[in-house]
């Protein structure tokens, strides 16, 4: 079978130096990776398979296989295959030399342990756009007219200190309207001096994690959960400690050294869409209250629900201080928009907008006058509307395709919300090869099993549909329904 990367290769190898084939093969694969021609995270072909599509011997692809690892080019997973790291060594500046002379170049620039770590598990993908990229909404349908004329608008008579830092915690416009959108929409209680504007939902967590806890303290992550939640807190050096999720959300264990946070998707957990039932919630609430532990709510999706009541948010159901609750305009508006926000405890609220100044400065001034009057008009309500009705539209369809092309036993959790759904596998099926396989065929997916910290993992491919149109899901789906019959038909 021939392959992408065997095809690149092959044409490099023609067009080299003479030299011998090993290296002109190692070198073939190191300039294509360092050139992104092979992205981080594919999997290359099985050295038995790229040594017959070359005609070379086994020990020649072994041998370069083995340098590239060991120069930091690729990794092996046990079982998986090898693929190219995320995180590439620095290209060879040594042709640059003559214009440094009088300043050798340095050796490249060693990390922190702590950064060190984060890059070994880091989760953003290189791609975040496309079908069937998880976590990303349709951008191309943000009402643009709209929004350049409020912003118009305020641009005319802007106050100069909106052109400054901005003050602690955001702009009273922006707090009052989303307090009114939160009461209404999500239940949540609160009052507008209670909101903190934030630059995303990892500045938000990295500000908890830095002025609530300490190095070493505990802190409950859902298993499988969301990457960025580990990234955030265990570079603020936590003690990440996975709790199971079923189909109530998130599950108590009886006994349990009780966590400084808890760290929670309730409305639609990340990434299996399960719901917090809500004796769930009572006893979780409970038991924080109990223990002293404070639950941070991400309710990062919930505006998209199809066909079914709203899940009214945690935070209102707690008459104490015991819930953070976190909100961001990713999914609803677009992720490159960077606001996002939190609504505090009071006794924390005045504390954490002073840190929250002191840490990153707040900015985006005309950015937040635009968003509050955006919301006040109701352009926000009736956009969100639009999109719940062609996402609801995206998740039939592909729901359709899934079980007309593999059967319903294949749909994961059709939890009717969000802007993803996961395609289950059979364990014997390798979810990271198979993802790294349609990548490869531009079609990008994210493997279920990397979700999951522990040894136990749920095979699939998390599948986000937001940015396909229903009426190109069947054949925007047809590489994914090949590629996973051909695996099947393997086993
Ligand atoms: C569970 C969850 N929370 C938060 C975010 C990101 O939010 P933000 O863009 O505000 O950082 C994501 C992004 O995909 C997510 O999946």
């Amino acid at each position: 079978m021939r392959t992408l990367v065997g095809d690149l290769v092959a044409y490099r190898i023609e067009q080299a130096m003479p030299g011998t084939l090993g290296k002109r093969l190692y070198d073939a694969l190191q300039q294509a990776i360092q050139e992104g021609m092979i992205s981080p995270g594919t999997r290359l072909p099985a050295s038995r398979d790229l040594a017959a599509e070359l005609a070379v011997s086994r020990n020649t692809v072994l041998a370069a296989y083995e340098q590239l690892q060991s120069e930091g080019y690729l990794k092996t997973r046990a079982g998986s295959g090898t693929f190219v790291n995320n995180v590439l060594p620095e290209r060879d500046m040594s042709g640059a030399s003559e214009t440094c002379n009088d300043h050798p170049c340095p050796a490249q620039i060693t990390l922190s342990q702590r950064g060190e770590q984060l890059l070994s598990r880091a989760g953003a993908s290189q791609r975040q756009w496309g079908a069937f990229m998880p976590g990303v909404p349709d951008v191309r349908h943000f009402p643009h007219h709209t929004w350049s004329k409020i912003a118009r608008r305020i641009n005319v008579r802007l106050p100069v200190e909106i052109l400054s830092y901005s003050q602690h915690g955001g702009y009273a416009p922006l707090q009052t309207a989303l307090a009114e959108y939160l009461r209404v929409s999500r239940s949540v209680k609160c009052r507008a001096e209670q909101i903190l504007i934030t630059s995303g939902t990892h500045q938000s967590l990295d500000l908890l994690a830095k002025m609530l806890c300490d190095h070493g303290d505990r802190v409950w992550v859902e298993e499988p959960g969301y990457w960025g939640h580990r990234s955030v807190l265990e570079v603020n050096g936590l003690r990440i400690v996975p709790v199971p999720v079923d189909d109530e959300g998130l599950t108590l264990p009886p006994e349990a050294t009780p966590p400084r946070l808890i760290c929670i998707t309730p409305s639609h957990q990340y990434p299996t869409g399960a719901v917090m039932s809500l004796n769930r919630r009572k006893a979780l609430l409970d038991w924080a209250k109990k223990w002293g532990s404070l639950v941070i709510e991400d309710d990062y999706d919930s505006e998209f629900r199809y066909g079914e009541n709203p899940i009214p948010a945690l935070q209102g159901l707690s008459p104490d201080e015991s819930v953070i609750y976190l909100g961001t305009f990713s999914k609803t508006l677009y992720p490159g928009l960077r606001i996002s926000y939190m609504v505090l405890p009071p006794s924390l609220t005045e504390r954490l907008k002073i840190a929250h100044s002191e840490l990153y400065r707040g900015g985006y001034g005309l950015t937040q006058l635009t968003l509050a009057e955006f919301i006040r008009e109701g352009h926000y309500a009736a956009h969100i509307r639009r999109m719940r009705q062609l996402y609801s539209q995206r998740r039939a369809a592909l729901v359709n395709v899934i079980c007309h092309e593999l059967g319903a036993e294949f749909i994961g959790q059709d939890s009717h919300a969000g802007l993803h759904l996961i395609l289950a596998l059979p364990q014997a099926v390798d979810d990271i090869a198979l993802s790294a396989e349609l990548e490869q065929q531009g079609v990008w997916t994210r493997p279920l099993s990397v979700y999951y910290a522990g040894e136990a993992k749920r095979h699939g491919l998390i599948l986000g549909y937001a940015c396909v149109s229903a009426e190109a899901m069947a054949e925007t789906f047809m590489p994914v329904a090949r590629c996973v019959k051909s695996r099947l038909a393997g086993h």
